[in-house]
């Protein structure tokens, strides 16, 4: 058998580093996961699942949209999802990771300009290593950096589109971006804003709609929602322009060269997305959670105040990170601590999240452990 040295090694190195991740099997209350609304393991969803086996959905697509996987279940949810999200055009993906790195290294060409934030996810760094225009960071949030950047590129000569990349609402720190002001940069260089809404789709905005609609005809917008999270399925949908959604089709090599996701996964995002048009809605529900949660954070543990269902605890250090994360859990909390790479270094963070899946008091119960567990680790 072939020796795998170099891989031990380097696992051994992660260890010594305290950065070995291992899979662990899902217990306690649910202060970790993205099913924001409750949806994933919901009578709504265990029902539209039955009713579509019932109508005979396909549980698998069998092969590329292009070929003979498309579906109707896949035609009728991108028609609803353009409806909802008020986009000319949607396309679902397997993922938003796949959706993502589609869009980054399809869309942008050669001769043109990424302007994103230092925070996008992974999926996007990805695409953009595979694309062809040039790419540039911005501070996090920091829209006159990106403006100082833009400037610069076109005094050297950059005279192609400008795509300015940023999520809504940041996955490992739960603020928003300024939405605003990123639009007005947007319309005054005629750029494309490329917004990745994956913690902010069901849950905020007017029905969970995201918090792009206010700018929908201002600018050219391009939205990625994806399902795995608040929705409660899997898969992602980019919504935008005609033009951009058609070549996403003829030109990303992610859905071009890939299974169509399954017939009965577009069936229940498109229960998901009926549920989110009820009244009451449950963003509304999630919202009262929110609060609650916003003021004992705050009460309990001073921490600042947190700007959305995400609320991250930096404690600094990865192995005090984790020495909380595992107290909590011991105590019965599914609160889990995320360290480098997915956060920067020194930044090692307890990222709670606050979803239907729990309860007003047993929001009060963890934020009480949390006080207690903060107030005797060292240096926190
Ligand atoms: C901001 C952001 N974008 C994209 C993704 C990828 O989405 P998915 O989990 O559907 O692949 C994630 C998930 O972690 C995310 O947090």
């Amino acid at each position: 058998m072939i020796g795998f040295e170099a891989h031990a090694n380097a696992l051994d190195a992660l260890k010594a580093r305290d950065r070995y991740r291992v899979l662990v099997p899902r217990k306690g209350i649910d202060f970790a996961s993205n099913d924001y609304l409750g949806l994933a393991n919901s009578d709504t969803l265990h029902n539209a699942a039955i009713s579509a086996l019932d109508r005979g959905v396909a549980l698998g697509a069998g092969a590329s949209r292009l070929l003979r996987g498309n579906d109707r279940e896949h035609e009728a949810l991108e028609e609803e999802a353009a409806a909802f999200f008020g986009a000319q055009k949607a396309l679902f993906f397997g993922g938003g990771f796949v959706a993502n790195t589609a869009i980054f290294s399809t869309l942008p060409r050669y001769g043109d300009l990424i302007v994103y934030d230092a925070l996008v996810h992974a999926s996007a760094h990805d695409g953009m290593r595979l694309g062809r225009a040039q790419t540039v960071a911005f501070e996090h949030n920091d829209v006159s950096h990106a403006e100082v950047l833009i400037n610069e590129w076109r005094a050297q000569g950059g005279t192609g589109r400008i795509w300015l990349a940023f999520e809504t609402v940041y996955s490992m720190d739960g603020d928003l971006a300024p939405m605003r002001d990123l639009a007005a940069l947007a319309q005054s260089h005629n750029a494309v804003l490329v917004a990745d809404e994956a913690h902010a789709t069901g849950v905020l905005g007017v029905q969970g709609r995201g918090l792009l609609q206010a700018y929908e005809g201002q600018v050219d917008l391009l939205t990625l929602h994806t399902c795995g999270k608040a929705l409660g399925g899997s898969g992602a949908l980019v919504c935008g322009a005609a033009s951009l959604i058609d070549t996403l089709i003829n030109r990303a090599r992610g859905f071009i060269f890939a299974t169509a996701p399954s017939p009965l996964t577009a069936a229940l995002v498109r229960a998901a997305l009926l549920a989110l048009q009820q009244e009451p809605s449950p963003s509304d529900a999630l919202a009262k959670h929110i609060a609650h949660a916003h003021c004992e954070a705050v009460q309990k543990c001073g921490l600042p105040t947190p700007q959305s269902q995400i609320i991250p605890v930096v404690i600094g250090e990865d192995k005090q990170t984790m020495a909380v994360a595992n107290r909590m859990q011991a105590r019965g909390f599914d609160v889990r601590g995320i360290r480098p790479p997915t956060v920067p270094r020194g930044t090692a963070r307890l990222r709670i999240s606050i979803t239907l899946n729990t309860s007003l008091a047993e929001i009060s119960d963890m934020f009480s452990a949390l006080a207690e567990e903060l107030e005797s680790a060292p240096n926190v």
